[in-house]
């Protein structure tokens, strides 16, 4: 069985988590194959929640190996205490696999990530201040610090020492801030070698001899398509690559092996941080979706920036990602409205146009171009079929479905694993 990819078509927030864990039982390993605890993934079981930062979603499935890949950021305090956070409900996570080549997040990135963005003012990004871009710039840099150099303490006090050489310069001459000590580092992270020692493994050989023997390997991205750092609304982006080609390299299967890339959209759109977004929406129907929605951040507790769907972005995503199906989030957060405004073109001085723009201007000047499709006030909560669904909630998943330019294979009516439509199976 080949391996299928599960990421977000929007600005994060689209219900990954659920769907992810929805697909658990059924799949052997699930691997985060990019980003770091910048992600929030709620899941809901019975009357359980937990909200994941790190650790793949598929954890909370008994059968399946939970693996953070070669292209995750992994800051080992957060890791260390979201898996002693699940250990102490019970839930089992000694399977869970790391890969020694995934980079580390340290104190001075963190620091470094907060007097950016506190530098940049009115420019900056809103990012979720968690190292997360001072981390990857320093893979891309080659000064970054890997897993695997926990276990070589030389090595460890040589990359740690190297880095803050420069990095000490920037923090006291530029920004103003204390140095931070190389040796404080190293103890820290020393301290965390042993506890993290035995996850750690070669995930790219594990991965692929999974697939030779026919097990099911579901890539969970983190954050989404527009806020990748190649194909989003740069420089209003992450530093990873959420989209279906990073679910390569961050985890070192080859595309061939990949058979299924499932976008996760949601009825709405939704976006935390700043950036451009054509569809938001300032009104009580922003207010109304955020508050029906519970569209409140799980990693900053920031509130959602919301606004109504747009097609423009889910055909973009459908492109990049190749993806072959969608899963259609919250569809029951829009039960009540009389009419439900869709984002079908922009308007950009005064031309309709019908693609994402290349051009940062012209996307910072689009205008969406709205179709209005008729609501429904059924409660959609009970919903298992897609005939239960009400004739105008059939018909805006249709329009939806034919906008987007992939099959909606799945629908979200209620965070909780069996409020789910399943139309057409992913596996
Ligand atoms: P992720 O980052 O993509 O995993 O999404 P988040 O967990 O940050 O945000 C999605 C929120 O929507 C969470 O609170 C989920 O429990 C919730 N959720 C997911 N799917 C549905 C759905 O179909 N309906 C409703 N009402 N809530 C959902
Ligand atoms: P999940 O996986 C929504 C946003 C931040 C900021 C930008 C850069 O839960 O969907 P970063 O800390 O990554 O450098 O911040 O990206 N962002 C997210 N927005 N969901 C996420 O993750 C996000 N992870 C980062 O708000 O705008
Ligand atoms: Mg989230």
């Amino acid at each position: 069985m080949p391996a299928l990819v599960l990421l977000g078509a929007q600005w994060g927030d689209e219900g990954k988590g659920k769907a992810t864990d929805l697909l658990g039982g059924s799949v052997d390993y699930v691997v985060r194959y990019q980003g770091g605890n910048n992600a929030g993934h709620t899941v809901v079981v019975g009357d359980q929640k937990y909200a994941l930062h790190l650790l793949p979603s598929g954890i909370l499935s008994p059968g399946c190996t939970p693996v953070i890949g070669n292209g995750v950021v992994v800051d080992p305090a957060v890791l260390l205490s979201e898996l002693s956070g699940l250990q102490a409900r019970g839930v089992d996570t000694s399977k869970l696999l790391i890969s020694g080549n995934a980079h580390l997040i340290t104190p001075y990135h963190q620091t470094l990530d907060k007097v950016t963005e506190r530098f940049l003012g009115k420019r900056k990004i809103g990012t979720t201040g968690r190292g997360i871009g001072p981390a990857y710039a320093d893979k891309i840099n080659r000064v970054g610090i890997r897993v695997q150099d926990l276990f070589d303490e030389s090595i460890l006090r040589q990359k740690v020492e190297a880095a803050l050489n420069d990095k000490n310069q920037v923090l006291v001459k530029i920004f103003n801030r204390r140095a931070i000590s190389a040796e404080k580092v190293v103890e820290e992270y020393l301290g965390y070698a042993e506890q993290i020692r035995d996850y750690v493994a070669d995930t790219t050989l594990v991965l692929n001899r999974a697939l030779d023997e026919d097990k099911v390997v579901l890539l969970e991205g983190g954050q989404g398509t527009l806020l990748d750092v190649d194909h989003g609304t740069y420089p209003f982006v992450t530093s990873s690559n959420p989209t279906s080609g990073g679910a390569c390299t961050g985890s070192g299967i080859g595309p061939t092996r990949i058979s299924r890339t499932i976008g996760i959209l949601k009825a709405y759109t939704t976006r935390v941080g700043a950036g451009p977004f054509p569809t938001e929406l300032f009104d009580e129907d922003g207010e109304k979706l955020r508050i029906i929605g519970g569209e409140r951040g799980v990693t900053t507790g920031r509130d959602r920036r919301c606004g109504w769907f747009d097609a423009v972005i889910a055909r973009y995503a459908t492109r990049v990602n190749g993806l072959t199906d969608f899963f259609l989030t919250k569809l029951d957060v829009l039960t009540g409205w009389e009419e439900i405004p869709v984002c079908v073109a922009y308007e950009i001085d005064g031309q309709r146009v019908e693609e994402l723009p290349y051009s940062q201007t012209d996307f910072h000047h689009a205008k969406p171009v709205y179709e209005t499709l008729p609501g429904w006030n059924e409660d959609i909560t009970k919903a298992k079929s897609f005939d239960d669904l009400p004739k105008n909630a059939k018909a805006y998943v249709k329009a939806l479905e034919e906008m987007s330019g992939a099959p909606i294979s799945a629908i979200g009516v209620g965070p909780g694993r069996d409020e789910t439509i399943q139309i057409n199976p992913f596996i």
